[in-house]
């Protein structure tokens, strides 16, 4: 413990990056990702065994990266923080072995932490990238969550940081995974979801009209089902017509991108129209993308709410230090940590933390 603020060292090995991350109270000292990208290009998604062979040889190096990178010793070290879910069962279970381990060695506590409370609480740090200064947020809350990624896209309410009620998510795919998906038939590679954002980049969004799911449902949840559907027919249209060019895949980007925040924007409007909050946050790997950014930023200013999102890409994706931030309010509200064993949760809901 240093200034009073515990440093924590916190590990994330959900899906396909090997994370590991050290941060000291509210700021970040080091967040090391070593990715599987390459790896599973070649599936065109992750493929679980692989992804667990890579958390076993990425673990140990990527630990001793972040140690390094802190300037802290592994003595030095207060907490261990570790993803217990939600994700993929074989990848969690690598991190969460390590971690009890390590605090069985280092003999300090282990703290269990929700993978999509990390994403929520990735907005809070709002540690300036060159100074490393960090500015203690406090936020108005009632805030809402935005989470969108490839495995989630929820609306989630916060009275309190660490409580959590789930106002709406996807039935089906995340926005992120129909951006990969649909990205894939157009052969941008793994994950397209970044690529989509490159080539809509001034291009037509109103080119190829896509339909707005969900209208007529009272409900603030989503689907992006339809949107793949209609994405593979006009797709296969396209190249029967052997219409699918360079700038037609441009401007087809620019319309799947549009089409699938319209969809978030309009059930957002909804949930905003009928419930009373001060904040509106984005997170996930999704929350990355300038024009989700933008259209947030308009609806937030419709409402008159504070908008925040990380101000980092890499706090975006999948990373430990979100791990280690969401651990250190949990050092605020309780002291003890007694885990001895951890089990994964892969479906873990947020309103069970
Ligand atoms: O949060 P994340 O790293 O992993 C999950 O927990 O799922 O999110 C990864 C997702 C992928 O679907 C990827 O295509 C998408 O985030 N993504 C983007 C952008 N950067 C990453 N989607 C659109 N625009 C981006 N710039
Ligand atoms: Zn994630």
């Amino acid at each position: 413990m240093k200034n009073n603020l515990p440093i924590i060292l916190a590990i994330d090995t959900s899906c396909d990056e090997t994370s590991v991350a050290v941060v000291q109270g509210q700021k970040v000292l080091s967040n090391v990702v070593a990715s599987q990208i390459d790896l599973h290009k070649q599936y065109g998604g992750v493929f679980p065994t692989v992804a667990k062979q890579a958390h076993k040889d990425n673990i140990e190096p990527t630990i001793l990266a972040a140690l390094k990178r802190s300037g802290f010793t592994k003595q030095e070290i207060d907490y261990l923080a570790v993803t217990r879910g939600p994700g993929l069962a074989p990848a969690l279970e690598i991190g969460i072995q390590k971690t009890l381990e390590l605090g069985k060695v280092w003999n300090i506590p282990v703290i269990p932490i929700n993978h999509i409370e990390g994403h929520i609480i990735s907005v809070l740090n709002q540690a300036n990238s060159k100074t490393k200064k960090v500015e203690i947020i406090k936020p108005q809350l009632p805030a809402l969550s935005v989470i969108a990624s490839g495995g989630h896209t929820e609306f989630i309410l916060m009275e309190k940081i660490g409580e959590y009620k789930k106002l709406g998510a996807t039935l089906d795919d995340a926005a992120g995974e129909c951006l990969d998906k649909v990205g894939r038939l157009l052969g941008l590679g793994y994950p397209a979801g970044p690529v989509v954002e490159k080539l809509a980049k001034n291009r037509d969004p109103k080119s190829h009209p896509f339909p707005l799911p969900m209208t007529t449902s009272k409900d603030y949840n989503m689907s992006f089902s339809g949107i793949k559907t209609h994405s593979r027919k006009a797709i296969n249209k396209l190249e029967e017509a052997d219409k699918l060019d360079k700038n037609t895949i441009a401007d087809f980007c620019a319309s799947l991108q549009y089409g699938v925040f319209r969809h978030i924007i309009y059930k957002l409007d909804k949930l905003l129209s009928e419930n009373t909050v001060k904040e509106i946050w984005l997170g996930g790997g999704v929350a990355a993308n300038q024009s989700l950014r933008k259209e947030l930023r308009k609806i937030a200013k419709k409402f008159n709410l504070k908008f925040r999102t990380p101000y980092s890409k890499k706090l975006c994706g999948d990373n430990a230090a979100m791990i280690g931030l969401a651990a250190y309010y949990k050092t605020q509200a309780k002291k003890n940590f007694t885990a001895k064993s951890i089990d994964r949760k892969p479906h873990w809901s947020i309103e069970n933390i």
